[in-house]
């Protein structure tokens, strides 16, 4: 392509900006608790996902953003924005998803919901773990991202915490779940972009 766009007048730097066109996928850590497994289970997500090279995948700590309670401060915040303009900057998510009392972690909830738009038109995978796989949290979570009209995509690894974890706090994930995140994965990318035309 190089010699054609000297043809046209364009440099180098206008066509490295025109062929980077990989889609940021944000890995989605939804518990905040002290001693959380999360960190464990997102790096390994990540580790799988970056050895595909079809996206630039982030793990992304709600922890980091120190998010107050929705309604309980006048909103100013910089964690707030600096949470909406990270979800604005990304194309995609995977959800790390722990179950608590068969639902989301209230940190996560609360996290949704301090943003809008920036959910908007953009597609999600989940993974999930708990003494069922985390399987009830992940199923609430798709009605909570149908409403902020965030695709969720089908494939779904269901971690154990009794044959993925060690004492329910050391990840030691079973080879078998390799595969589904792979196929997740290619599914979150695929529908990411198809929607980002959308946008
Ligand atoms: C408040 C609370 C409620 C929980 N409720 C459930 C539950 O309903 N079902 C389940 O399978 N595990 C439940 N657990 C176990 C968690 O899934 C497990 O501790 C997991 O490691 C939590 O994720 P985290 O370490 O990232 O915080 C609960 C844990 C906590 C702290």
């Amino acid at each position: 392509m190089g010699f054609i766009n000297k043809l046209f007048g364009k440099s180098d730097q206008e066509e490295v900006t025109m062929t980077n066109e990989k889609l940021n996928i944000g890995i989605i850590l939804g518990s905040t608790r002290q001693g959380r497994v999360s960190p464990q289970v997102g790096e390994w997500v990540k580790g799988i996902a970056d050895q595909r090279g079809d996206a630039n995948y982030e793990i992304v700590d709600i922890a980091d953003f120190q998010l107050p309670f929705l309604g309980t401060t006048d909103g100013t915040e910089p964690g707030i924005a600096a949470w909406n303009e990270k979800l604005a900057n990304l194309d995609g998510f995977v959800f790390i998803v722990q179950e608590y009392n068969h639902s989301i972690t209230g940190a996560l909830k609360n996290a949704i919901d301090f943003a809008r738009e920036v959910w908007y038109n953009k597609a999600a995978g989940i993974v999930s773990y708990g003494s069922t796989g985390g399987a009830r949290a992940a199923e609430h979570l798709r009605g909570i991202l149908a409403e902020q009209k965030v695709a969720d995509v089908r494939t779904h690894p269901t971690l154990s915490l009794f044959t993925d974890f060690a004492n329910g706090t050391e990840f030691t994930p079973q080879d078998l779940h390799v595969d589904n995140v792979n196929t997740m994965l290619e599914e979150v990318v695929s529908w990411s972009g198809a929607l980002k035309t959308l946008r």
